[in-house]
């Protein structure tokens, strides 16, 4: 029996699970428009407010995943693998990834998104490169992943319509923390690339979604209970986001970062998260068995320049300037920097770099979205010069704004200077990765 909209909402806002067809009726009729967008935003708060089970959530994430096209590639002979982070501040581990793991021995059928409030896009990175293209279309796309093993696209307005609704009417409605719905709406883009297995990094921390441990940890277990259900083994590897990853924010700076990882000269902290994750894929894609194995083979291929190579073909393929990767004057710059300095007279230590504080500064500097029409430039951005547990002299600058406007120069220095703590001891160093949540105890 189909129930009218307000039958189904009320039933969510009384504490009830929801039966599967009340689930399928929703989503499709988000889709139909038999659901109006005030009756979808009750039902999305209740949601938040009252949970789902394991169960509901795993209809929604099926449901919302058959509202639109479900790419298939049975072309493709190598394990399809995809990593998905549920978003940081200077999180351009995609970029070096992708051409890595697929040097090893996997398929990398990555479509991506957009920056979402303060962390970044891998979209909008990608586009820093003159004429890079993230919207293939579908021949273009498997006749690169055959040649290439790797493509990083935009997901194409036929897939998993429902979330595009309801992700947007989430951003305006205070329901995007919802476990459920975060799990719903990553699950349901990933499982319809025509992937056989997922890594997701879950971040937790200042710069992420998730701000506690306890948090990101039930997201992680929820993302992989699910995955697992859906007969798609998914491991979640939690990671600290705190300060921003890497010393680049901003999308050509990004770009520059990853390049340089791609050439074995990338930072400690980055290079840590991106092995780790790479790893895992090599693991579950069936390359490697061990973590030794798979470490071994990800370092020859920086060593080889074949993950490079492999960067440099993906730019190419997709309608970029491959020469990017030698010579960065391609990418846009500024040409206009400011540096940051804070007034100790004596040395200190950075204690801490609040990740959040970066982005929202980058965002302002229009690095990333103010607004849903907002134009993202990618010349600017901020580097920063130095890392939590660094030595600062007095006069010696942390960070530096690379900008085009003034008043955004200005708003942006002006969240920075309370964005950066310095301490007279130097702070203990805990590692960015906190644990693994693996498909195997599912
Ligand atoms: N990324 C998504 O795609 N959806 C969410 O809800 C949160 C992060």
């Amino acid at each position: 029996m189909k129930l009218m909209p307000q039958e189904i909402i009320s039933h969510k806002r009384d504490g009830l699970a929801l039966s599967q067809a009340e689930v399928e009726q929703f989503v499709s009729g988000v889709v139909s428009g038999d659901f109006k967008d005030y009756q979808s935003s009750a039902l999305l708060m209740a949601i938040l407010l009252n949970g789902m089970t394991p169960e509901e959530t795993g209809w929604l994430t099926e449901a919302m995943m058959r509202s639109g096209r479900i790419v298939e590639l049975p072309e493709i002979t190598r394990p399809k693998v995809d990593k998905h982070s549920t978003g940081g501040v200077g999180d351009k581990v995609s970029l070096i990834l992708a051409p890595l793991v697929a040097a090893c021995g996997l398929c990398v059928p990555m479509m991506s998104g957009r920056g979402l409030g303060h962390t970044g896009g891998t979209l909008d990175k990608l586009e820093a490169i003159p004429g890079f293209r993230t919207d293939l279309t579908d021949a273009e796309y498997r006749a690169q992943l055959a040649l290439l093993h790797q493509a990083m696209i935009g997901q194409s307005a036929d897939i998993v319509p429902a979330d595009r609704k309801l992700y947007a009417l989430r951003d305006v409605t205070g329901t995007v923390e919802s476990i459920p719905l975060i799990c719903s709406s990553i699950l349901s883009k990933k499982m319809a690339e025509g992937i056989d297995s997922l890594v997701l990094d879950v971040k937790c921390g200042l710069g992420a979604f998730m701000k506690t441990e306890s948090e990101a940890r039930q997201l992680a277990e929820s993302l992989v209970a699910i995955s697992a259900r859906m007969g798609k083994p998914t491991s979640a590897i939690l990671t600290r986001m705190d300060e921003p990853l890497g010393h680049m924010i901003g999308n050509s700076l990004e770009v520059i970062e990853s390049i340089d990882c791609l050439k074995g000269k990338g930072p400690s902290d980055l290079m840590e998260v991106t092995y780790a994750l790479s790893a895992e894929m090599l693991i579950l894609g069936g390359i490697e068995s061990t973590q030794e194995g798979a470490m071994t083979a990800l370092k020859g291929a920086i060593n080889s320049g074949a993950a490079l190579e492999g960067f440099r073909a993906l730019v190419e393929a997709q309608g970029g300037d491959g020469t990017v990767v030698d010579n960065y004057n391609y990418l846009p710059r500024t040409g206009k920097t400011k540096d940051i300095l804070l007034d100790n007279d004596s040395s200190m230590y950075v204690q801490g770099l609040d990740a959040r504080s970066f982005g929202d500064a980058a965002c302002i500097l229009g690095a990333g979205r103010v607004s849903t029409d907002s134009i993202i430039d990618p010349s600017v951005g901020i580097e920063l010069l130095k890392k939590v547990g660094q030595a600062v002299q007095p006069n010696e600058a942390i960070a530096r704004i690379h900008y085009q406007g003034v008043d955004a120069l200005e708003a942006a220095e002006a969240r920075l200077e309370k964005a950066i703590k310095l301490s007279s001891k130097k702070p203990v160093s805990s590692s960015l990765i906190i644990d693994q949540i693996s498909h195997e105890n599912y």
